[in-house]
């Protein structure tokens, strides 16, 4: 199913880039954006809870939304896919997971410094000042059933209201995680692109410089994409079953 050469590369990179979207965690029951049947953008309004101007316009129900998407996420476990990730880690020199996604789930399997180019889930931040903070674990578990409206928090510096602290669309990407996704898509020996759909610019544009540098590329995912034909190693399936198989043929069996 892998090459030699796939295997040989994967052993002996210095520097792995494993770029990830929403199917990197579609296996852990969290939906993607884009599936027809459960994706989030099929279910939920994009201008209520993915713009600022939604936002403004129903502050409580966006709250009250994320509180509830916060709770879904909590609910779930990072599957074979987020573990062997984290894995790969310890037998390299240095690998930088740079996500899409909002969840937590490469963190809870182990995945240490990931770049967030799209904000997380569990942070939140004023509207108005700079003020930001981490949502404790144990507000997160408070069970939320049902998406309906809560009032934002209020921040104490300015007290004006809170917001999530995620890319909405139009929004520019944290600059300083920004660079470092970058850099890193520019200088690594190898780059996976697991479960995303390569349709959100700027953040698709990692894949199209690592291409552009004729870095070595691997994708997984079981539908096409528009980059099918321009990696150097297209694998169509999901990524909690080829990503074990991939790395135990180069490493072997994992912890
Ligand atoms: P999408 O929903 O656009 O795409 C998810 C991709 O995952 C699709 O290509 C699926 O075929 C693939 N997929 C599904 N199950 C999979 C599995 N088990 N293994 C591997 N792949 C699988 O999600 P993203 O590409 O992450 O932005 O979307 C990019 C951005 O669009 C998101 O970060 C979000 C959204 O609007 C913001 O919110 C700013």
């Amino acid at each position: 199913m892998f090459s030699e050469n796939l295997i040989q590369k994967l052993q002996n990179s210095k520097h792995v880039v494993v770029f990830t979207g929403a199917g990197v965690s579609a296996e852990s029951g969290v939906p993607t954006f884009r599936d027809v049947e459960n994706g989030l953008w099929e279910n939920f309004d994009v201008m209520k809870i993915g713009t600022e101007q939604g936002y403004l316009q129903d502050p409580s129900f966006g709250w009250g939304w994320y509180e509830w998407a916060r709770h879904q996420v909590f609910l779930k476990q990072p599957n074979p896919a987020h573990y062997a990730i984290a894995q790969l880690a310890e037998k390299l020199p240095k690998v930088t997971v740079v996500t899409q996604n909002v969840d937590d789930l490469h963190e809870r399997d182990g995945s240490l410094d990931v770049l967030h180019i799209h904000g997380a889930l569990n942070d939140v931040c004023c509207l108005y000042c700079d003020y930001k903070s981490t949502l404790p674990q144990s507000r997160i578990a408070i069970e939320v059933e049902q998406p309906i409206s809560s009032p934002p928090d209020i921040c104490p510096l300015c007290s004006s209201i809170m917001r999530p602290h995620v890319v909405w669309f139009g929004e520019n990407l944290p600059s300083d995680i920004w660079q470092k996704a970058k850099e890193a898509s520019e200088q690594c020996d190898l780059m996976l692109i697991i479960g995303t759909s390569g349709l959100i610019y700027p953040a698709a544009s990692l894949a199209d410089r690592a291409i552009y540098k004729k870095i070595e590329s691997v994708q997984i995912n079981p539908d096409a994409t528009d980059i099918d034909t321009l990696v150097t190693h297209n694998f169509r399936g999901k990524a909690g079953e080829i990503l074990p198989l991939l790395f135990e043929a180069a490493f072997g069996e994992m912890k």
